[in-house]
């Protein structure tokens, strides 16, 4: 079992107090963390603080240098991230080397997005906007301290997606990881170290969530937030921080519509693989079905074969479905299951549940009495709610407490378009399922699913302000 160090005002640091990962796989204690304290959090906002004027001073292709070796760095350490995020997260191996990946093409995509679009002051004078006596140079600046704290499901995507952007900017970075997630961030604070940046330009902060995580929020010297997690916390956020940019990705409840005349085999392939991929454990997974009453049966069942051909065992093996985040997840996706079922849903397949392994479920005859219509389960489960009247769809659809995202199954896409139109949510995704990739797009939600945009340009749009030096002729 390992120590991982963390980044800490230009050391990798160990501490006595620490935290232990166990693996949701055999619940195995797979590697500590230092547990930091109050008085530790002080000082790093306080490195940060220091850190941010030189940083921010620093000429923009220096901090492309230093970001180009931190890129470099997590390179040669692929294999040793994505296996500790499959071990540390019960994530399918196959799909951590993916998202590791996608987020180095990430880190590429916002050294492109930086140089073309936010290095230089956007300038507005007479020979282009016909303003008289003027010329206005509007710059891109850094906030400050940006604090990035990102969840379990994504410890490395949704990590860096947070870093890099800020960073390049010349904001200075306290990084907070899903304690089940610690240890890969140790290893990305470790890719940092290796590239030699300023002490206090990133710092990352590993402990009990119950003894820091609102004294983590709370400090004065926080610029901005980008938070992805659960709707809880991020209102307490939002309610703590109420005069700086905030950034919030919560919860959602994507739901696809599949209209008559859909091609079956094909929208049942795409929401199942919408619905099970990560067992169901994304914010953008399908996580309510909408069914056309004349095409239920056959849907049902070509769904229900393509749920029993799911594999189900050991993440480092590439199954489809692997133990869930930890127990009170699954219980709380068996507790859903429960609900619906004592209230008249139908369980197709599945239902069953093995410590925190939840075996892939179908559930149909889903009515708006059943828990699982409105919360979001987060888990392996496929609900079903079977329509005949599309403004009944429409109308249940825009009542939910959230807005990500939606999927619309249909040949006709234009009739899909006039569809999507009507649906009040953050994206819509015609024939295919909901999800925050690519990158390049622009990735929202709205109500409890959060607010701010993210995706390439406007990560770097949310973690700078404008700054304007007018000349007056
Ligand atoms: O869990 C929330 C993530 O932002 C979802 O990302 O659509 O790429 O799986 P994804």
């Amino acid at each position: 079992m390992n120590d991982y160090k963390i980044l800490v005002n230009g050391k990798m640091i160990t501490k006595k107090e620490k935290l232990n990962i166990t693996s949701p796989i055999n619940s195995e204690i797979i590697g500590t963390v230092p547990a930091l304290s109050k008085n530790d959090i002080d000082k790093i906002y306080r490195s940060s603080e220091i850190a941010f004027k030189e940083w921010s001073a620093l000429e923009p292709k220096l901090r492309i240098k230093y970001i180009e070796d931190i890129k470099k760095n997590l390179i040669k350490m692929r294999d040793e991230i994505s296996i500790t995020m499959c071990i540390e997260i019960s994530k399918p191996l196959k799909s951590c080397y993916q998202e590791f990946d996608r987020s180095i093409e990430y880190i590429d995509l916002t050294i492109k997005s930086y140089k073309d679009k936010f290095m230089n002051p956007k300038i507005i004078d007479k020979s282009i906007h016909n303003v008289e006596g003027k010329n206005g140079f509007f710059y891109r600046v850094p906030l400050g301290v940006v604090l990035a704290i990102s969840p379990f499901n994504y410890p490395v995507n949704l990590s860096l997606a947070k870093i890099i952007p800020a960073l390049i900017l010349g904001n200075t970075v306290v990084f907070k990881p899903a304690t089940q997630g610690s240890l890969v961030g140790s290893l990305i604070s470790k890719a940092i170290y290796e590239a030699n940046l300023p002490a206090g330009v990133f710092n990352i902060i590993t402990g009990k969530g119950s003894e820091i995580g609102d004294y983590l929020i709370e400090n004065n010297l926080i610029s901005m937030i980008s938070f992805t997690g659960g709707v809880d916390v991020g209102k307490n956020i939002a309610n703590k921080k109420s005069m700086i940019p905030l950034v919030l990705e919560l919860g959602g409840k994507d739901a696809a519509i599949v209209l008559k005349d859909a091609n079956i085999v094909e929208s049942a392939k795409e929401i199942t693989k919408g619905t099970f991929d990560y067992s169901g454990q994304r914010c953008t997974a399908i996580k309510l079905v909408y069914l056309e009453k004349s095409i239920a049966d056959k849907f049902i069942k070509e769904v229900s074969k393509n749920v029993l051909e799911l594999s189900i065992g050991n993440p480092i093996d590439n199954p489809d479905i692997t133990p869930m985040i930890n127990q009170s997840a699954a219980n709380w996706g068996k507790k859903l299951i429960d609900d619906a079922v004592k209230k008249g849903a139908k369980i197709i397949t599945g239902g069953n549940m093995d410590n925190n392994l939840l075996f892939p479920t179908v559930l149909s005859e889903i009515k708006k009495n059943m828990l699982i219509f409105d919360e979001e389960q987060f888990a392996p489960i496929m609900p079903i709610v079977i329509y005949e009247d599309i403004n009944e769809v429409v109308n249940s659809f825009n009542s939910s407490k959230y807005g990500l995202q939606g999927s619309i199954f249909s040949k006709n896409i234009k009739k899909a378009h006039e569809l999507a139109k009507r649906l009040n949510t953050g994206t819509i995704n015609i024939n295919k399922s909901s999800s925050r990739g690519p990158d390049i797009f622009p990735f929202l939600g709205i109500k409890d699913s959060g607010f701010g945009v993210q995706g390439i340009d406007w990560a770097l749009e949310s973690m700078s302000r404008i700054k304007g030096i007018i000349e007056n002729n």
